[in-house]
């Protein structure tokens, strides 16, 4: 939690100036009692009207200056809790950026936008209340304690007698809630999982008339969230009635023994009166007390969660002296490096059996391989190590003959045009998705690209061409679109590395051969690893490896594969067959 308060520092002058205000706030409103008192005693019962009016202007100009200092803390503490939360979330987001696939896996994405979105806003709040009630009230309580000492003694005892356990009670109640809080904030993370799904397949939820299912299953997350909210609260505002049945026990005390020494002649009315405002004023305290432990609670939970994530260390980062040059002089003449898989095992995080078992492939500089094998051969695992997304669990990738755990990632994936398994467009004009990689690509350079990737055509059909703006995701256009403009987005960098992780599967064949001799004909000499199902692929590649259970089946040229591997021959015969069957 201090850790996190560090980021008020930029902000000092604001987190000083609210607590300096709210003292004058406070000051104020310990005065007021005591005016009073004068105002009843000396003024009213000894009938000295002239005394009643100074007082009473006396009491009005405390009121403005408390209302100068209330509003100056609150304009200052919540620009400074605003001020906190914004950079914090800033830094959050960057760390996330940073983030390797694993580590995305293990904290969970819906999880990490419920850290950014409500942990923050939690923590935000703290922040407010810390810089206004943590101030207010233990002055409050203090000042009216002093106050209540100064006008009798013996009667404070009582105040003295009941304040203390008050807390002890209060300590209790905040030391029960935080973790019920703490499991709030997880079952708000299993509500955003439901949604977050919810909303990426809401297609699928539509096709297969699915929304009364996935309405059970939010109700579901949603009452459990509930519930744990529920239980939590009762714990923290059990504390307001339990103050104020304590206190208006206090207060009938000191009403029954202030009344006695009324009598006695030894405590005047208006002292009486001002005694049971100091006690009230500490009731009220006190709950806000309350209050900021419950909220400290809750922002302490946060402050965990968030800090989890600013310790979560990214895997995959650059070495201390990151090689390379030797590379770049490979990608500036234009020609994609050897690519070398030796003896690598990998194995999904969590996951029982290798996606990668021992593989050990070659693929000379600027060569294209395709890659055959039935769905879960460790394809896309095997593509995926490439751009290090993961890193191998034995052996090693050799780019160049050099190790990849040498390079720096961020120069490694500029190397690489991937297109992936499945397509991701953003919301923004077909010209700027196709510029993600490079923003700067002029209107030539785009063309193209998409002309390679047979785009061209199909994006001037769009109503304003390449300035047509997409809506979420590039929900607008047929999938087979959506693919060619990611291919058309890897290509525009003319990358030396080409990944494709069977980027053609919606399109038609015809199609499909058209983009491989584009690709073939923008970067003849990238080195190119590609997932493919049909044979188009096979025979634009240079050789042909064929997968089963993350090893190598079989490797060779399409003609030799034909003749040498039944396992191959099945690919494609059940192919043939297919179309034999559709075309009857
Ligand atoms: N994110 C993941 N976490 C755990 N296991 C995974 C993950 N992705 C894929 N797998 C598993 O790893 C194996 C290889 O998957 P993958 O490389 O995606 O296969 P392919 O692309 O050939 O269909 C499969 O058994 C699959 O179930
Ligand atoms: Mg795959």
């Amino acid at each position: 939690m201090l850790k996190l308060l560090s980021y008020l520092r930029p902000y000092w002058v604001a987190s000083l100036l609210a607590p300096l205000l709210m003292v004058l706030e406070v000051s104020m409103d310990l005065m007021q009692p005591r005016l009073m008192a004068s105002i009843v005693d000396q003024g009213v019962m000894q009938g000295d009207l002239a005394h009643v009016g100074r007082s009473g202007l006396l009491m009005l100009l405390c009121a403005l200056l408390g209302l100068v200092g209330g509003v100056g803390c609150t304009v200052y503490s919540s620009k400074a809790a605003v001020a906190f939360s914004s950079d914090l979330r800033r830094d959050l987001f960057a760390a996330t950026q940073a983030f390797s696939f694993g580590n995305l896996e293990r904290i969970g994405t819906a999880s990490l936008i419920t850290r950014l979105g409500s942990d923050v806003a939690q923590l935000q709040q703290f922040v407010m209340m810390l810089l206004r009630v943590f101030v207010r009230a233990p002055l409050l309580v203090l000042g009216s304690m002093a106050m209540a000492v100064g006008i009798s003694p013996a009667l404070a005892l009582i105040l003295l007698a009941v304040v203390p356990p008050l807390f002890g009670v209060l300590y209790l109640l905040i030391r029960w809630s935080v973790p019920l809080f703490a499991q709030v904030q997880q079952k708000l993370d299993a509500v955003n999982l439901v949604l977050r799904e919810n909303l990426a397949g809401i297609r699928v939820v539509k096709a297969f008339v699915g929304g009364e299912r996935e309405r059970q299953r939010f109700d579901a997350a949603n009452a459990d969230y509930a519930g744990a909210a529920i239980r939590a609260w009762h714990i923290v505002t059990l504390n307001v009635p339990l103050l104020t049945f304590a206190l208006n026990c206090a207060i009938v005390a000191v009403l029954w023994f202030g009344g006695l020494r009324v009598e006695a002649g030894s405590l005047s009315a208006g002292e009486l009166v001002a005694f049971i405002n100091y006690a009230t004023m500490i009731l009220s305290s006190l709950t806000s007390i309350g209050m900021l432990l419950m909220n400290y609670s809750r922002a302490r939970v946060a402050a965990e969660r968030v800090n989890a994530v600013f310790a979560e260390r990214p895997e995959i980062v650059a070495p201390a002296q990151p090689q390379q040059p030797e590379l770049q002089a490979v990608a500036e003449r234009g020609c994609g490096p050897e690519i070398c898989f030796d003896r690598v095992t990998f194995r999904y995080p969590g996951a029982l059996r290798p996606a990668l078992d021992a593989l050990t492939l070659t693929v000379p500089a600027g060569a294209t391989v395709a890659l055959f094998g039935s769905v879960g051969a460790g394809k896309s695992a095997l593509l995926g190590l490439v751009p290090r997304f993961y890193d191998a669990d034995e052996g090693a990738l050799r780019l160049a003959g050099m190790d990849l755990r040498r390079l720096d990632p961020a120069w490694l994936r500029g190397q690489i045009g991937y297109v992936q398994q499945e397509t991701v467009l953003f919301s923004g004009s077909v010209r700027d998705n196709i510029r993600y990689a490079s923003p700067a690509a002029d209107a030539a350079a785009v063309e193209a690209a998409a002309r390679a990737a047979q785009a061209h055509d199909f994006i001037l059909r769009l109503p304003q061409g390449y300035d047509t703006v997409l809506g979420q995701r590039g929900a607008d256009l047929s999938g087979g679109q959506r693919q060619r403009l990611a291919i058309a987005r890897a290509l525009l960098p003319r990358p030396p590395i080409l990944i494709l992780d069977d980027a053609t599967s919606a399109v038609d064949l015809a199609t499909e051969a058209r983009i491989l001799g584009g690709i073939k004909a923008l970067l003849p000499q990238a080195t190119c690893l590609m997932v493919a199902q049909r044979a188009a692929a096979a025979l634009a590649a240079d050789f042909v490896v064929v997968l089963e259970q993350g090893r190598i089946l079989a490797q060779g040229s399409h003609a030799g594969l034909m003749s040498t591997s039944a396992a191959y021959r099945e690919i494609h015969r059940g192919q043939a067959a297919l179309e034999k069957v559709f075309h009857d």
